[in-house]
C-alpha cells in the first residue's frame, strides 16, 4: 500500500483487497435494498447527479431547507446498521474509541458529479472524515479551508481509503468526473463512495 498526501488529505492507496471490496458492496447492495438510493435536492432546488443513501444513526440530506443529518429514511425507515466491514476500516485507520455514526452512500453514474464543498454539518471537527471508494476511478480534487485556496487533484481507484483531518478536516474537496468502466467490481459499472463521519 502506498499513502499519499494530497493537500494534507491522506490517501491509502490499494487499501481494500478485491475480496474485502467484494465484501463491502454485497453489504452495501443489502443497505440499499431497505434504505433505497435517491437524489436529493440542493437547496437551490436542483437534484444531485448522485444517487445517495446512508447507514448509522445519521443519514446525511439536503432539500430546499438545506443540509442536514436526519434519523430516516426519506421514506419514514430509521437507517440500517453500518456493515461491521466497513465499520472495520474506521476501527483500523481512525481509532475504535468512537465509531461513526453515519455512513453516506453516493453512487455516481457515469454522468455525475460532485461539486467543491466542506464537510461541515458535523458537530465536532476532530474526528475525520474517512471515505472508501469502490468500482469506477472518481478524479478527486481537494483544496484548503477557503475556496480561493488552489487545489490537487487524485485519481480515487477501487480499494483506496481517504482521509479528511487535523488541518484538511474542513478541506475544500469533490469530483470533477468519473472514469466510467475503469472498473469491473460494480454490476453496470459507475463508482460508489462511502463517507464515514461522527455527527454528535
Ligand atoms: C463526498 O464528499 O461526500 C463524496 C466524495 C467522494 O465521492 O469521493
Ligand atoms: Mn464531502
Amino acid at each position: 500500500m502506498v499513502e499519499m498526501d494530497v493537500n494534507g488529505c491522506r490517501v491509502l492507496k490499494g487499501f481494500l483487497d478485491l475480496k474485502a471490496q467484494q465484501m463491502i458492496v454485497a453489504d452495501i447492495r443489502r443497505v440499499v435494498e431497505t434504505a433505497p438510493l435517491f437524489s436529493p435536492l440542493t437547496p437551490w432546488g436542483k437534484p444531485m447527479s448522485v444517487g445517495m443513501s446512508s447507514a448509522g444513526k445519521y443519514g446525511w440530506y439536503t432539500d430546499k431547507t438545506g443540509y442536514r443529518y436526519e434519523a430516516k429514511h426519506p421514506n419514514g425507515s430509521p437507517w440500517p446498521d453500518i456493515p461491521a466491514s466497513v465499520i472495520e476500516v474506521w476501527s483500523s485507520v481512525v481509532t475504535n474509541l468512537r465509531l461513526p455514526d453515519c455512513c453516506l452512500i453516493n453512487y455516481y453514474k457515469k454522468a455525475a458529479k460532485m461539486g467543491l464543498h466542506q464537510d461541515k454539518d458535523e458537530q465536532d471537527f476532530s474526528w475525520p472524515v474517512l471515505s472508501i471508494s469502490l468500482g469506477d476511478t472518481g478524479v478527486f480534487r481537494v483544496g484548503g479551508t477557503s475556496r480561493k485556496n488552489p487545489t490537487q487533484s487524485v485519481n480515487l481507484e477501487s480499494g483506496d481509503v481517504a482521509i479528511l483531518g487535523g488541518n484538511a478536516r474542513l478541506a475544500y474537496h469533490g469530483i470533477d468526473r468519473i472514469k466510467f468502466g475503469s472498473s469491473t467490481l460494480l454490476n453496470g459499472g459507475g463508482r460508489l463512495n462511502l463517507t464515514l463521519r461522527v455527527v454528535d
